[in-house]
């Protein structure tokens, strides 16, 4: 997702050069973009500055995007691209993958929707509970949808109302979660002092008041917000790897001590797997970092590039649906397109031999990616598991959002997406992201990826 990225971190780079190489690169993708700059032209006539999702907003306009095809993208200029961005980590089975299409027409043909269940939605749901060990599975329609019923389902499953999330952590646009998504460093306040700032208008006070955030990585400050508002809190929602705020991986043991302490206070412990599922590994970080929570809440790449999202539960949990005091409901859940791009995508695509590809490609990318950084001695490192990765302008490892905040390198950030977006390189936007990598990215894709992170490296350190 592309924000406002106002980034402290400054390092021993020449600022001047970077502001002229940062006003070169911007008039270039200018230049090479007035066909996307005619078309948001016309778009900001009909839609909010000019884009279906804010997140698609950036400078100097969006880059409207005429087709893709494995991983590669070409834009309404013609300019083609090997694609990074891959619809902010949806894509992993790359553009038009021939077998989710042909499973997806072959539905379209025999009726696309009929709001009673299919034996696709059983099929994936078996497929879900092998990858995440949560027995049982409901289906909505993206990620926002699926962290709002596990929060609802939190609540409902201890009768508390407060939520604790994690600062710096994004889980989609509802009331309970859109707080201390970006908030200021000054605002922070102590480590252990859980505060929650609104993140824009239009979410009423009295529902934002009940989520507070703690610090990621920080065990301790957990264990004393949970003693502070002891028997209070319904949920702990979090990114088990943050992957709004470039890629920060959890400590050793961070996840083990959070599962033990929210379980030891009855609170219901949500990992937030819509960027990580299906991409990190087969069974996302429930597999990889080996800790299962009550609830897992799923999207973007689990549905093979449709619109699709998922909630897993605990046999307890899913009993308050069962037994209809919980209302689940969506007219499009598990919608047969939806659920046939997904069977297809998990089931003959994403399978276990897809991460091995997957992670053999990214540790290509990121080793080289440390090679170049050593060469030119860039302040900044790789990071980066299964489908995911970028490089962060730091040179010190993050450890949390305050880190991100105060060591991040924001300028070298933006020229860096710049010389990607001129070099072939179909990034995404914002300071804050990373790659998501697909089965078709081949190793001309990792070269022409490479290729341009080593000019950028030059040209910015004038070598
Ligand atoms: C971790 C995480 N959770 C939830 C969401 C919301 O998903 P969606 O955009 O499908 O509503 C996002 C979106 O980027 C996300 O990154």
């Amino acid at each position: 997702m592309a924000v406002e990225t106002p980034l402290t971190g400054v390092s021993a780079i020449d600022r001047d050069r970077l502001a002229k190489l940062t006003r070169v690169e911007r008039e270039k993708l200018e230049q090479r973009t007035q066909r996307s700059r005619e078309h948001w032209e016309r778009a900001k006539k009909v839609m909010p500055a000019g884009v279906p999702s804010s997140f698609q907003s950036i400078e100097p306009w969006p880059v409207f995007v005429e087709r893709g095809e494995g991983s590669k993208v070409w834009d309404v200029d013609g300019n083609e691209y090997s694609d990074f961005h891959n619809g902010f980590g949806v894509v992993c089975v790359g553009h038009g993958n021939p077998k989710v299409a042909a499973a997806v027409a072959e539905q379209a043909r025999s009726g696309t929707h009929f709001a009673a269940p299919t034996e696709g939605a059983i099929v994936v749901a078996e497929e879900l509970v092998r990858r995440f060990q949560l027995p049982q599975w409901r289906f909505t329609n993206s990620g926002t949808e699926a962290t709002m019923d596990a929060v609802h389902l939190a609540r409902a499953a201890t009768g508390r109302d407060a939520i604790l999330k994690i600062e710096g952590s994004y889980h989609g646009q509802h009331d309970a979660v859109m707080v201390s998504v970006y908030p200021e460093l000054d605002e922070l306040g102590d480590r252990d002092d859980p505060r929650g700032i609104p993140y824009g208008a239009g979410y009423p006070r009295a529902l934002t008041d009940l989520t507070r955030a703690v610090p990621f990585n920080d065990a301790d400050a957990l264990e004393s917000a949970l003693t502070k508002m002891e028997g209070q809190v319904a949920a702990l929602i979090m990114e088990p790897a943050m992957m709004n705020i470039n890629i920060i991986p959890p400590a050793d043991g961070y996840l083990a001590r959070v599962r033990e302490l929210t379980a030891a206070n009855g609170v219901k412990l949500i990992f937030d797997e819509v960027k990580t599922g299906c991409t990190i590994a087969y069974g996302g970080a429930t597999e990889r970092f080996g800790v299962e929570a009550d609830m897992v809440t799923l999207a973007k790449a689990t549905f093979g590039g449709y619109p699709g999202g998922a909630v897993g539960m605990t046999e307890e949990i899913a009993a308050l649906i069962a037994d209809g005091e919980y209302h689940q409901y969506g007219t499009f859940n598990g919608n047969p397109l939806v659920m046939a791009a997904s069977r297809t995508a998990l089931t003959e695509v994403l399978t276990a031999d897809a991460y091995e590809k997957l992670e053999r490609t990214n540790q290509r990318l990121l080793s080289v990616s440390q090679e170049i950084i050593d060469r030119y001695n860039l302040p900044a490192y790789p990071e980066g598991m299964g489908a995911k990765g970028c490089v962060i302008f730091s040179s010190e490892p993050l450890r949390d959002y305050r880190d991100y905040l105060s060591k991040v390198d924001g300028e070298l950030g933006t020229l860096a997406w710049l010389y990607h977006m001129n070099h072939g390189i179909f990034m995404t936007p914002g300071v804050e992201e990373e790659w998501t990598l697909s089965i078709a990215h081949s190793d001309d894709d990792i070269t022409t990826y490479l290729n341009a992170f080593e000019s950028f490296a030059r040209d910015v350190t004038g070598s």
